[in-house]
């Protein structure tokens, strides 16, 4: 039957319940069915909707119909879902069956800076921020889900995707997921946090199998997941390419139902990665609702029956004709898709959103301004003194090069991405005589997907004639400001491959080395995603990481490097000076990349800080540091008791004062430290921050409420939180190792 005549009979169906005594009464507003109904309850919509769906209808939701979308009901007017990469901007459009662009002129986005960097705002504001002017970019182009935010933990600095994740912290990474995905989930648009879980390396991600205990899975690798889901109330996820304990991530059980469903509560729709399912089994008992990306099973694309061979397409609907399935678990699937389509595109408040909006660009270059990490500052070298410095040198590729394009799924075909070089000409090139010299070539590439940046980066040149080049104009500087990094090649930033190692690539620390020898009066900005070793750390006056900005990275790092904007990030993540200092690389190759396709988190809970803090290990920069162009002064912190039951709580106060000659932010951390316990517990860990404005002179007293679900951890015989009685430490710090004031409480 052709659709037209389905859509007519599906209206006089709607029109014959609605009365059927042949009278022409006006049908009063509460008779529209209950699913089409928006001031009706989500759950009787849903019911409503699904009791009006063919078998042939309940399939068709459940996996793709094109590389991005999948069906609605159109019988119904029940919407397609239209998916969007990433967590940094929305994806140009692809054509209906591949990866190539489809070459609409009208999809530049605007890059928002990545996520490594929002995480090192500490700014819960700051996500709200990106997360409503992504929603807001998302909704503009008609997407229904945004396949982001990423949330793996950085478990080793080598995981070609740490710049899409928060760091290695999971205290820190729950409190900025949580308002990323209100601000987009606000827009009408469903987040869908990505990757669940244990995505941790890139190397062999579509086999690994991550071995570890439930004590780690669920006090460092899950409580993103959670919080993203019981405070953020995602309504999608994502689950992994790789497998746990054995099982693929799309299919896990365990994973997808007893967690996810029964101990967290998740009601939303379980996104397959794309390419992520094996098998109609796996797909349909293990807990997954909708399938994407699944391979072309040979048929040329754009035939119908590519689709309709996935795993969720026939092989499940001849399976449940066979009755080897029944309704059930269908029903359930078809019921989280319904809700997610309810509460997206039928919510009945949507707004049209914006792309490009001055808002927008405002909002990236402000995340990116207060997401640099200032990390070394002698003599205040930054921001640049015009009156001191009258000739600059600019020296490294990463002045000049976009990086907006590449990196895997997150690449982004922007409107207007700035150059550093290209802002910091505009903002100081009218104070000092600025020079630009390569120093190194090392990556030319300039498209990805079918996007091009439009530049060209060949230089022919011989290494030594470009190191020479830039030597003398270092020479020549009363400063230098070299920028250098990484980028979003494969085997640095980039999704589907790991690093190689943490060293800087292209033979930038020998650039380095020879460019301090020239001038001492030297600052290294890093653009990165990821921890790198710093061997040259001592040679230079001033380092500030600047991460991938998106579009206003230029504009950002000129305005922090003319003292307009004051670096306020502190490190998502431990910076460790050698590989093996970092705990996933202490055990040789079985706790990384894995050994026979399984890799085993051997140090546990000891992630990060918590390693580096067990084995007494001096990270070249610890967990959650950062200066500022001013100073801080932390007074004495003040506990309002000293002791409190399991259901009381206890309320930490401490004065802070910017004792410097400019305004600036202090993020102000709460460690908590169990000074007895059964089980082994990390030194301390992350348990409150609170970022703050100071004026010159000003003092704030900041607080934090200490209550008992702070102290406890997993205790994985029992399979549930404990808080211990006894002891425990209160450690305000203005990084993890920068120890301000310590106070011990007890729980009675
Ligand atoms: C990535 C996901 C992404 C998806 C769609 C996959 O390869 O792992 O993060 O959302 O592709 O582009």
């Amino acid at each position: 039957m052709k659709k037209r005549n389905l859509v007519l009979l599906a209206i006089v169906a709607v029109l014959a319940s609605c009365g059927g005594n042949g009278k022409q009464a006006k049908a009063p507003v509460s008779d529209i069915p209950a699913y089409l109904d928006y001031s009706r309850p989500i759950e009787e919509r849903v019911e409503d909707a699904l009791s009006r769906m063919t078998l042939e209808e309940k399939i068709a939701v459940l996996h793709a119909q094109s590389k991005f979308s999948s069906a609605g009901v159109p019988r119904l007017g029940i919407p397609e879902v239209w998916c969007t990469d990433g967590p940094h901007g929305i994806r140009p459009e692809v054509l209906w069956d591949e990866w190539e662009q489809a070459g609409w002129t009208n999809d530049s986005c605007t890059a928002f800076p990545a996520l490594t960097c929002l995480a090192a705002t500490w700014n819960r504001d700051m996500a709200h921020l990106f997360g409503k002017s992504i929603g807001e970019e998302a909704r503009f182009r008609g997407k229904t889900v945004l396949l982001g935010p990423g949330v793996n933990i950085n478990r080793t600095p080598l995981n070609g995707r740490n710049f899409e994740y928060m760091g290695e912290d999971p205290y820190l990474t729950s409190q900025i997921v949580v308002p990323y995905i209100k601000g987009v989930q606000e827009q009408g648009v469903a987040a869908c946090v990505k990757h669940f879980a244990l995505n941790n390396q890139e190397e062999w991600r579509h086999s690994v199998s991550v071995k570890l205990d439930d004590r780690a899975l669920y006090e460092i690798y899950l409580p993103a997941f959670k919080a993203a889901i019981q405070e953020g109330n995602v309504w999608s996820i994502m689950p992994a390419y790789n497998r746990v304990d054995g099982e693929f991530c799309a299919h896990n059980d365990r994973l997808l139902k007893t967690i996810l469903r029964d101990e967290f509560g998740f009601d939303g729709v379980a996104i397959s990665d794309w390419g992520a399912t094996e098998d109609t089994k796996g797909a349909v008992e293990g807990g997954l609702d909708l399938e994407y990306g699944t391979t072309s099973f040979g048929h040329e694309p754009g035939t119908n029956s590519m689709y309709d061979n996935y795993y969720l397409a026939t092989p499940y609907y001849n399976l449940i004709k066979k009755g080897v399935y029944g309704t059930e678990e269908l029903d359930y699937k078809v019921r989280n898709i319904l809700r997610l389509i309810i509460r997206t595109g039928m919510s009945g408040n949507l707004n049209l959103g914006s792309l490009n909006s001055d808002e927008h660009i405002l909002a990236a270059r402000t995340i990116n301004e207060e997401g640099m990490v200032l990390l070394k500052n002698n003599d205040a070298l930054l921001p640049v003194n015009t009156d001191a410095c009258k000739k600059v040198a600019i020296i490294g590729e990463n002045a000049i090069k976009m990086m907006t394009v590449g990196g895997g799924s997150s690449s982004l075909k922007v409107k207007k991405e700035y150059t550093p070089m290209e802002s910091i000409t505009k903002e100081l090139g009218s104070k000092v005589q600025l020079t630009y010299a390569r120093g190194y070539v090392g990556s030319a590439s300039n498209n990805y997907n079918g996007v091009s940046t439009g530049q060209s980066l060949e230089d022919d040149r011989d290494p030594e004639e470009i190191l020479a080049e830039a030597v003398a104009a270092a020479k020549e500087a009363d400063m230098v400001i070299f920028i250098g990094g990484l980028n979003k090649d494969p085997n640095q930033d980039a999704e589907g491959t790991d690093r190689l190692g943490i060293e800087l690539p292209y033979g930038q620390d020998e650039v380095i080395y020879a460019l301090a020898d020239a001038n001492p009066n030297i600052a290294v900005v890093m653009v990165n995603g990821s921890a790198v070793a710093m061997p040259w750390r001592d040679k230079v006056k001033s380092i500030l990481l600047a991460w991938y900005g998106g579009s206003e990275a230029g504009n950002a790092l000129a305005e922090v490097i003319a003292g307009k904007a004051n670096p306020s990030g502190k490190l998502p993540y431990t910076m460790y000076a050698r590989l093996e200092d970092c705990g996933a690389h202490s055990f040789g190759p079985e706790t990384y990349p894995g050994v026979g396709q399984e890799v085993t988190y051997t140090e546990g809970i000891f992630v990060g800080y918590r390693w580096a803090d067990k084995k007494n290990i001096e990270p070249l920069y610890p967990f959650g540091y950062g200066l500022s162009y001013t100073t801080f002064e932390y007074g004495d912190m003040k506990l309002s008791k000293s002791s409190m039951n399991e259901n009381g709580t206890i309320k930490v106060t401490i004065p802070v004062t910017n004792t410097g000659k400019c305004a600036g932010k202090e993020v102000v951390e709460l460690y908590i430290s169990d000074t007895e316990s059964s089980l082994e517990r990390p030194e301390k860990e992350l348990k409150g921050f609170e970022k703050i404005a100071l004026e010159p002179g000003q003092t704030k007293n900041v607080e934090f409420t200490i209550n008992a679900d702070m102290l406890k951890f997993f205790d994985d015989a029992k399979h549930d939180w404990v808080a211990e009685k006894g002891e425990f430490t209160a450690i305000i710090g203005a990084s993890s190792r920068d120890i301000k004031s310590t106070a011990t409480f007890t729980l009675k």
